[in-house]
């Protein structure tokens, strides 16, 4: 079997820590026997920007979701162009074209990190957050000037996304501990949150096994940090899923190992995995980018395409370096990129 990937490392340490990747990918091929990896790289970012004027070719996305997923590093480099156009230009447009409706995004203690929690007892959950529309809606506007100014911004909640939504959490905590939190605000939010909450009881009810709880957001936020190990799946709207996703990112120690998955469901047009961190301009070239971030979404995405055991050969070399001390300057070591992946490498094929 031949997986066909579009590979787009973009800028700054996204080009370090995509190659790295993608030999490791090799690597768990050649473990499993009778799969091969065809990697496409596009070399679309800042630099592309700066050569033709655009984050990618007219034709981009025709490219790009002629392949089975999209494996991409990280875009962004202020001093070329400016991060709206890039954003925009290339993740974003990727994410809506594509049809990525779900944004998942593992949050877990891996020993050998300082996490900023006091006792960072074992925990280990998922966010899935609604990525296609809620509160990011370009509806709304301004008036006035002056002490009268008012802005105006409005929020759209289909029945549609917030049920394929509520579904995908439910499904996902059927394979993990039969527990879903579900993010709300109905004391406060009076129209799409109680909407919310009644489409999580009418799902729930083809899960009956799971248990499924509502949280208000502001508690919710507080309870990831004091008790993030009673938590199993997650699920929010667009704005309460990214706040959520950074505190899962901080707890879990650094930016640098955070891993995301944005999911096209009906399998019409690929997939997309992806580290959490940016470019890292500020440690760009200097080999000590910490790779986790982007192997922990390479570990997705074999989990995606139904490889589970090479994910987990992946995951546990990798949190098995972390735990023997060789890891990047972030994670408080003093190891190199490369010392990292060789590492990890080493114990993938001790197996
Ligand atoms: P950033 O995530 O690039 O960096 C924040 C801090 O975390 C920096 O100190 C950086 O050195 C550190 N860091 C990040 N990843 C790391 C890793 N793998 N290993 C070690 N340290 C790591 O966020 P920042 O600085 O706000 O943004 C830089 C550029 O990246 C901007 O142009 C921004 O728009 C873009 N960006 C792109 C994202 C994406 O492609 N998904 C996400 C976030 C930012
Ligand atoms: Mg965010």
């Amino acid at each position: 079997v031949t997986h066909d990937i579009a590979v787009i490392p973009g800028d700054g340490i996204g080009k370090e820590v995509v190659p790295v990747s993608l030999d490791l990918l090799n690597v768990l091929a050649d473990i499993h026997g009778g799969i091969t990896f065809q990697f496409t790289e596009y070399p679309w970012g800042c630099d592309y920007h700066l050569a033709h004027g655009q984050m990618m070719p007219k034709n981009g996305m025709e490219q790009l979701k002629q392949h089975e997923q999209i494996f991409l590093g990280a875009v962004g480099d202020q001093n070329l162009v400016p991060d709206h156009i890039s954003l925009w230009g290339l993740l974003i447009k990727i994410r809506r074209e594509c049809e990525q409706v779900i944004n998942l995004r593992p949050v877990k203690y891996l020993e050998g990190v300082s996490s900023p929690l006091a006792n960072p007892n074992d925990f280990d959950f998922m966010v899935v957050r609604e990525n296609s529309e809620g509160e990011y809606s370009e509806i709304g506007g301004t008036m006035h000037s002056g002490p009268d100014e008012v802005a105006v911004q409005n929020a759209i909640f289909t029945r549609k996304a917030v049920e394929r939504t509520i579904r995908y959490a439910c499904a996902l905590a059927e394979e993990r501990n039969q527990k879903v939190t579900s993010a709300t605000k109905s004391n406060g939010i009076v129209y799409s949150m109680p909407f919310w909450d009644k489409i999580l009881a009418e799902v729930g009810e083809d899960y009956p096994k799971v248990e499924k709880q509502s949280q208000h957001i502001d508690a919710l936020s507080a309870f990831l940090v004091t008790k993030p190990s009673s938590f199993d799946v997650i699920v929010g709207s667009n704005l309460f899923g990214d706040i959520l996703t950074d505190i899962g990112a901080a707890i879990m120690g650094s930016i640098g190992i955070a891993p995301a998955a944005n999911i096209n469901l009906d399998g019409k047009y690929p997939s997309m995995f992806e580290p959490v961190h940016g470019s890292a301009p500020d440690i760009a070239g200097k080999g000590i980018a910490n790779p986790i971030g982007q192997l922990w979404s390479a570990k997705m995405m074999l989990d995606h395409i139904d490889y589970p055991e090479l994910a987990s050969l992946l995951f546990d070399a990798m949190a098995n370096t972390i735990a023997s001390g060789i890891k990047t300057p972030d994670l408080g070591g003093k190891h190199s990129t490369e010392e990292v992946v060789d590492e990890i490498h080493k114990r993938l094929l001790a197996n």
